[in-house]
């Protein structure tokens, strides 16, 4: 086995808590008027939360706003997002999911997330995945998100195995760049399917048996 580890994004692998954060952007994005739609939501997969409200208000057309401000507005719409999180539960993990990390760490493999939210260890909670993974690497810890290669070399780090003996599982274009920065092998997702630099493309999260055999 070419692996040590498996290093998962959450948001749109794990769990499909990318819904809520387009929901709730899209609030903020309404309540101002401002333009936002799925494609626009896409650049936002793997961007930290100040740079996801940088390429939103590139939409807006009145008068720029202060530090101050936008720091308000990315806090408003994480309040409408935690509100979303808190409805979540075990039922927003799936058994598939469940399913391939046992099969995973069957094989010997370390698990570990590798995510730019600051709330990773909230959503792990509400999906009762709290204390699962080997290793946790998260918006908190980092201070440049993807597709920037710290999250990922951290979680490596953490882990105590190589980057080049890490497999990272991605749904976001930012976060294969992020992979490939770090001299990590990827496997592309969802809107990250087909991207060039990934090594594997997955049609389900089922497919990564194929991967780790
Ligand atoms: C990433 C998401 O996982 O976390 C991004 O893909 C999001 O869309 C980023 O902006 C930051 O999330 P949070 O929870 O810290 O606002
Ligand atoms: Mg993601």
């Amino acid at each position: 086995m070419k692996y040590k580890a498996v290093i998962f994004d959450l948001d749109g692998v794990i769990c499909h808590t990318d819904q809520y954060h387009f929901l709730a952007w899209k609030k903020l994005a309404d309540r101002m008027g401002i333009y936002f739609d799925k494609e626009i939501n896409n650049r936002l997969r793997g961007v930290s939360r100040m740079e996801s409200l940088e390429i939103i208000l590139e939409q807006h057309k009145g008068e720029p706003f202060t530090e101050e401000q936008k720091a308000s507005l990315a806090e408003e719409k994480n309040g409408v997002y935690k509100e979303l999180l808190a409805k979540m539960s075990t039922s927003d993990l799936s058994e598939e999911v469940i399913k391939i990390l046992e099969h995973i760490r069957l094989k010997g493999l370390k698990l570990a997330i590798g995510s730019s939210s600051k709330n990773a260890r909230l959503i792990l909670n509400q999906i009762g995945l709290p204390d699962y993974f080997d290793a946790i690497s998260d918006g908190n810890n980092i201070m440049n998100s993807k597709p920037h290669p710290e999250v990922f070399l951290k979680a490596a780090e953490y882990l105590n195995i190589a980057p080049e003996y890490c497999l990272v599982v991605e749904d976001a274009k930012a976060g294969i760049d992020a992979a490939f920065a770090a001299g990590m092998d990827s496997a592309a997702l969802g809107d990250a399917y087909g991207y060039h630099k990934a090594n594997y493309y997955l049609t389900s999260f089922s497919d990564l048996q194929l991967i780790i055999v």
